[in-house]
């Protein structure tokens, strides 16, 4: 949750971290501020998004300064308003600083600095920080930031400046996301690539428990117990295009777009000669022998994309799968131990609840592997191995091309473990894998039709409940159906298993209700049609999502979509992309913000 970008160098700071707000408003949107120094520290917030701190500096311009912190908030403690925007100063004035994270001991920090004397202005667990750091601040910045976060429980990574020292920006980290980008006579701290891409592509992941000193022309890395650490500079491959809309509307219909160049590659990338090459699995075919069950964990999207992981990997392994959102999973006391893989599934690696979710699981002694979208995130670096998607960055806080290469992550490891557990005859096998080479093709047939799609979903925007019924492995297609409207168009929306619907939501079914059918090939194809008929007698409105060349579906809906056959296995593949699209028109249609929906971020840092 929440973005920061800071900057030390010879360019004015303001119109830099501006740019680099705007590329990490995806992680939170609600209140923003600058800190910059000429002389003495100068600080502007406002609620609301970066436009609204953009149109504060016009009105009340800050002087010319070559360093600068700034912050763009999703609240967790205090209301998202002027006074709780970061960044946060001392009492002197003389020190700021801004925060993505958690502070969990604020509460006992606060009250001593209280009592001796501190001022707090506003109700973030981030103020004490700034305090704390004033309080052992004796001239010396880099030695007050260490003291003051051994004293901090929880996560954080911090961007503090301090007047005295307007040529040093430093920096520190646990738990919550930081790079730093190495300029030519500028450095750059940021939450995320994308804010400087503009500027550099040559990045140091600072590591838990790592603390950095910027200044212009060098970085110097410590560990917190004040060791000197060798920077590894990587170099940034992705290009600045793919952090921009590049002619669409939106960012998110951009990477439903984006769907089948994603899967194209991975299936170039890990598919050699019709066997799957999962390299950076980093286990033994003698180690995936040993596994006696599996157990998935992951949260909101990627929870779904596992789900249709247990469906493929239990058909194709024969082995035991459970599955878990991770914020239950570390609570319940699970059954893991040495035989079992824990999977963790996560775009962002940062997600919160998913690494505590690993770090409970490894100390029970399960393998962990983690399948994950950003290159060098918390959950790679904590995983025994790590499939990455290479989906590119994902912008659009709903999450879509993320989702996909998830799901052909899983059918790629499936398929490896089916070769390794001969479970399923090679014939099987080999018909899975020449229509998996077949799915971006389809991709690209959906959304050729897509404005057919576009027409029907807004002619069916002024509904005020969804209900999404899928069946077996599409269950989870239904459930992230469903998942995907109400996060961007604030529509309640239910996803169920078709076959509960007698058991509760049918009560809802009435002329006022849509509900989206998901009815492709499968064994359970005639059930699903029985669901459908059912909701027509009740006067339902149904949308279903079926198999190209299904002649009688028509007469059973009043809007069909068609996807392309495939193998039955690889249906949630297809089924889920007009879903995207029929949340994203409606979404448009009702003038909702499609890629920053409200109180959401794209990743949750925070339990
Ligand atoms: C947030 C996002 C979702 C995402 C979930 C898990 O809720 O809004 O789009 O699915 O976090 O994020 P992760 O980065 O772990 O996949």
């Amino acid at each position: 949750m929440c973005g920061i970008i800071g900057y030390i160098g010879q360019q004015q700071a303001v119109p830099i971290l501006i740019g680099g707000l705007k590329k990490l408003e995806y992680r939170g949107y609600d209140s923003s501020g600058i800190g910059i120094i000429n002389g003495k520290i100068i600080v502007r917030k406002t609620n609301g998004k970066i436009q609204n701190l953009q149109d504060l500096i016009q009105t009340h311009p800050v002087p010319s300064s070559t360093i600068g912190i700034s912050h763009t908030r999703w609240a967790t403690h205090g209301a998202p308003n002027k006074i709780n925007a970061h960044p946060h100063s001392d009492n002197t004035g003389k020190i700021t600083l801004v925060h993505n994270g958690i502070i969990e001991n604020y509460e006992i920090l606060k009250k001593e600095l209280q009592s001796k004397g501190h001022k707090f202005e506003s109700e973030t667990d981030t103020e004490v920080i700034v305090h704390l750091i004033s309080e052992y601040y004796k001239n010396d910045l880099l030695d007050a930031v260490r003291k003051a976060i051994k004293k901090l429980k929880g996560a954080f990574a911090l961007g503090v400046i301090c007047a005295d020292h307007p040529e040093l920006l430093v920096t520190a980290r646990i738990g919550s996301p930081l790079i730093i980008g190495i300029g030519k006579n500028e450095n750059f701290i940021a939450s995320d690539v994308p804010a400087i891409l503009e500027h550099t592509r040559k990045i140091i992941y600072l590591k838990d428990g790592e603390l950095a000193c910027l200044y212009k022309d060098k970085v110097d890395i410590f560990t917190f117990e004040g060791k000197s650490v060798k920077p590894k500079i990587d170099e940034v491959t992705f290009s600045i295009e793919a952090v921009q809309k590049q002619g669409f509307d939106h960012f998110m219909l951009k990477e439903v777009h984006e769907q089948p160049d994603v899967l194209q590659k991975m299936i170039g990338f890990r598919l050699k000669k019709g066997e799957v090459v999962l390299e950076g699995l980093n286990l033994t075919e003698k180690q995936l022998q040993s596994i006696k069950n599996i157990t998935i964990v992951a949260c909101g999207t990627a929870y779904h994309a596992g789900m249709v992981g247990k469906y493929i990997i239990e058909h194709l392994s024969g082995r035991p799968v459970n599955i878990d959102v991770s914020s239950e999973f570390r609570y319940r006391d699970p059954i893991v131990d040495k035989h079992t893989l824990l999977l963790a599934i996560s775009q962002s690696g940062e997600t919160a609840d998913t690494l505590a979710a690993v770090r409970e699981a490894k100390n029970k002694g399960a393998k962990v592997v983690s399948v994950c979208n950003v290159i060098g995130s918390s959950l790679a670096r904590e995983s025994d191995g790590v499939l990455y998607t290479h989906a590119g960055p994902e912008i659009g806080v709903a999450s879509t091309k993320a989702y996909t290469a998830q799901v052909m992550m899983l059918y790629l490891f499936a398929i490896k473990l089916a070769s390794i557990y001969k479970k399923v005859s090679e014939k099987e096998l080999k018909a899975i894998i020449s229509k998996l080479k077949q799915i971006p093709q389809a991709y690209k047939q959906i959304l050729d039709h897509k404005e057919n799609i576009a027409t029907m979903a807004k002619a069916n925007s002024h509904f005020g409940c969804f209900l999404f019924l899928g069946r077996n492995i599409n269950y989870p297609t239904a459930l992230e159906g469903a998942l995907k409207l109400k996060e961007i168009s604030y529509i309640p929306a239910e996803g169920y298993a078709a076959g509960e619907m007698k058991h509760g939501p049918i009560a809802l079914i009435d002329e006022y209700r849509a509900v989206v059918c998901v009815a492709v090939q499968s064994e359970t194809y005639d059930k699903m049609v029985s669901n459908i008929q059912e909701i027509r007698s009740r006067k339902g409105k149904v949308i279903a999502v079926a198999t190209e060349g299904d002649q009688t579906i028509q007469d059973h809906a009043e809007h069909v979509v068609f996807v392309p056959k495939t193998h039955p296995l690889l249906t949630p593949l297809l089924a889920v992309i007009p879903l995207q699209l029929i949340a994203y028109y409606i979404s448009v249609q009702r003038g909702c913000d499609v890629d920053q929906p409200r109180n959401l971020a794209k990743s949750v840092t925070v339990e």
